[in-house]
């Protein structure tokens, strides 16, 4: 699995903590910043992350802003891209399950980074269990890549 991960100026300290983890999960990452201290706007890094898991040059992303939300819904813009915000540890096993998120947001000042390994690790490993959550899915993407309403979505799937 190769991951893309990237964080603001709110993030980076987690972002390095879930870094260490992957090194130490052995899993392929590629780190898209930011560099340095100054503020800067969180779309800038959620966007090139989100548009690499979309065209796949990687599998997963990892987001990390201040609280995780410009982070998820500047995400959940791309085409293709299921991003979930958690926060605790039932959630990231739930959301690779049940919605098969492929970009896990989370917000520095609402965790520790004791609690974000947790959760990037459960997330990183819990496979999609596929079944009914797939036709769920489905229709997310159906709607999305065809840009119906939703009263014409009963007649595609
Ligand atoms: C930056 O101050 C902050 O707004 C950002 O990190 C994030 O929380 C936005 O959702």
């Amino acid at each position: 699995m190769k991951v893309a991960i990237a964080s603001d100026h709110g993030g980076m300290n987690i972002r390095k903590e879930i870094i260490s983890l992957m090194k130490e999960m052995n899993i392929e990452y590629v780190d898209l910043g930011c560099e340095g201290n100054s503020s800067v706007d969180y779309p800038d890094y959620a966007i090139p992350v989100a548009e690499k898991v979309a065209n796949g040059e990687v599998d997963r992303g990892i987001l990390i802003c201040g609280t995780g939300i410009g982070m998820s819904i500047a995400a959940n813009k791309v085409n293709g891209i299921r991003c979930a915000l958690v926060h605790d540890t039932f959630s990231a096993k739930a959301t690779r399950e049940h919605n098969d998120t492929n970009i896990l947001s989370m917000g520095e000042r609402v965790i520790g980074p004791g609690l974000a390994r947790d959760i990037a690790r459960i997330w990183l490993t819990t496979p999609f269990e596929g079944g009914r959550h797939a036709n769920r899915v489905k229709k997310i993407s159906i709607y999305e890549a065809e840009k119906i309403t939703f009263a014409m979505l009963g007649s595609r799937i």
